[in-house]
């Protein structure tokens, strides 16, 4: 087989992804898509007293997309969600080994899933959400 541009662990968490699916009972939800390329990402968070217990997602998107939020979920747990947010798209994809150039923006919907599933989770709580939605205006497709 080909080797291709993508590292193993790219590939290992393309074939078999970690944390694939809903939560039913989720402290926040978070939904992102990208325009361009119409891949929608799915984010499921269980959070008790601010520290992410379970994560889950769920991709409609390309192999990047699907190894780097599968990489995202496993990132989380267990971690505060001030941690999370720390979280970036390039942390997401330095720990798979790195990503082709051409498909850092599918890292990029990784991390808007994470910050819009704790959005959520402090909309619903009635808290201030203590961050802004980031630009992502700049990056190529
Ligand atoms: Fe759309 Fe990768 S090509 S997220």
């Amino acid at each position: 087989m080909e080797q291709g541009p993508y590292s193993e662990k790219v590939m290992d968490h393309f074939k078999n992804p970690r944390n694939v699916g809903e939560i039913s009972d989720a402290s926040g939800v978070g939904n992102v898509g990208n325009a361009i390329c119409g891949d929608v990402m799915r984010m499921y968070l269980k959070i008790e007293n601010d520290i992410i217990v379970d994560a889950k997602f769920k991709t409609y998107g390309c192999g990047a997309a699907i190894a780097t939020s599968s990489m995202v979920t496993e990132m989380v747990k267990g971690k505060s969600i001030e941690e999370a947010l720390k979280i970036s798209n390039r942390a997401v994809t330095e720990a798979l080994g790195g990503l082709p150039p051409i498909k850092m923006h599918c890292s990029v919907l990784a991390e808007e899933a994470l910050r819009s599933a704790l959005k959520d989770y402090y909309q619903k709580q009635g808290r201030p959400v203590p961050f802004k939605d980031k630009e992502h205006g700049g990056h190529e497709h």
